[in-house]
């Protein structure tokens, strides 16, 4: 038997004033988005900004359903918009911040699983890292160089 180590490291900002001036406007446009999320449900609201190497930048936020599992994560609305739009272009980067409308978080909320395996298929196929970077509703912001380090031994399209 023996075992192997995966290192994964986060570098974390005190607050948006602390980020580079380009990566400080694309989570304002998180934030503003999360405003605008459909989460009559949980009453939890996400939103993700995606910055593509053509210069555009796809808005998401999350979308809920009566049929609770119908709905859909903000990061996913965002990057397959990005996808659907612009299928040569590649992610940069994504901003994300969360909070509930009933406790306010200040904690950095990472996008879920299913969130980091779709934001994997992109990386993969652009063959580049893409940052992420992400937040509550204030205080310090996460960021990960890479997809790969919030989802380490992901599943891919060399296993089929
Ligand atoms: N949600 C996201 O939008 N992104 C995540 O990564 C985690 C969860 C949404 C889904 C649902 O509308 C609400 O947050 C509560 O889970």
């Amino acid at each position: 038997m023996k075992k192997i180590t995966i290192h994964t490291e986060f570098s974390v900002f005190e607050s948006i004033n602390e980020l580079d001036q380009q990566t400080h406007d694309l989570m304002l446009k998180a934030i503003e988005i999360r405003k605008k999320a459909y989460a009559p449900y949980s009453k939890f609201r996400v939103g993700a900004a995606v910055l593509l190497d053509n210069g555009e930048i796809i808005l998401g936020n999350n979308q809920e359903s009566a049929a609770y599992p119908s709905g859909l994560c903000a990061e996913r609305v965002a990057v397959f918009q990005a996808g659907s739009l612009y299928p040569d272009a590649k992610i940069l980067k994504i901003a994300i911040s969360a909070t509930s409308d009933i406790h306010p978080t200040q904690k950095p909320t990472p996008p879920c699983g299913a969130c980091r395996q779709s934001i994997s298929e992109y990386e993969q196929k652009q063959t580049t890292p893409i940052e992420i970077y992400f937040m509550g509703e204030t205080g310090e912001i996460y960021k990960s160089d890479s997809l790969e380090n919030l989802l380490p031994l992901s599943f891919d399209k060399d296993f089929l």
